[in-house]
């Protein structure tokens, strides 16, 4: 069992996390014009509570993770909300075979800096996509090592803009653009830490 699938029952508890995932969508919705035709790939959902905010914006969405209890905690989500729109995936494209259908749409929230081949995994966000495609990644700007509190060792201490930008661009994608979507406060060590998240989209040539 990973770290992931202990906090996969308490993690939507976090009323941070609730309004991270709000913040984030509202700041998609501005940049992309989102439409009930696109389909869409949420790529480390967790309990897909991005995905629950933007369900209705769009015509389909398929949520992957590599958490089995992040998969179990989203699956009885949307059987309990009726919606029809969303099918959760157990997906690692680290190691998995990129699947079958391509996508008007990838979205992720602070997943990136949890995979180690972070430039790998967005050739196969490129490759996922169809042509004119949107890609938007929303994830933790370079920090000092202090905002895993948990311990984990194995992740990118966020992300510098300026690098991140020629990783997208050597990946395929063009029109890059980042902004600050949200802002984390933290207490360490008693003082309070404020962790930027930017929100990066950038675009599948047609
Ligand atoms: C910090 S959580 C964010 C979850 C969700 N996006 C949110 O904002 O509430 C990171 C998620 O990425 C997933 N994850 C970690 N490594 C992954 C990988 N290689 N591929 C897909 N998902 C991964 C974890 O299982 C977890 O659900």
């Amino acid at each position: 069992m990973t770290n992931f699938d202990e906090r996969a029952k308490d993690w939507d508890s976090d009323p941070m996390k609730v309004i991270r995932a709000k913040t984030v969508a509202e700041a998609i919705r501005n940049a992309i014009p989102l439409t009930a035709k696109m389909s869409a790939l949420e790529y480390g959902c967790g309990t897909g509570l991005l995905s629950f905010v933007l369900q209705s914006d769009l015509g389909y969405i398929t949520l992957a993770d590599t958490s089995q209890g992040m998969l179990d905690v989203l699956a009885e989500k949307i059987s309990a909300s009726g919606v029809d729109n969303m099918t959760p995936l157990r997906l690692d494209l680290s190691v998995d075979p990129l699947p079958g259908p391509t996508f008007d749409l990838t979205y992720s929230l602070m997943t990136l800096h949890h995979i180690a081949d972070a430039k790998g995994i967005l050739k196969k966000f490129h490759a996922l996509l169809k042509p004119g495609g949107w890609l938007c990644v929303s994830d933790l700007d370079r920090e000092d090592g202090t905002f895993h509190t948990d311990g984990s060792t194995d992740v990118h201490l966020g992300f510098a803009r300026d690098e991140l930008q020629t990783w997208v661009e050597e990946a395929g994608f063009s029109d890059v653009k980042f902004s600050t979507a949200y802002e984390i406060k933290k207490k360490i060590d008693g003082v309070e830490k404020t962790f930027p998240l930017f929100l990066l989209i950038a675009r599948k040539a047609n």
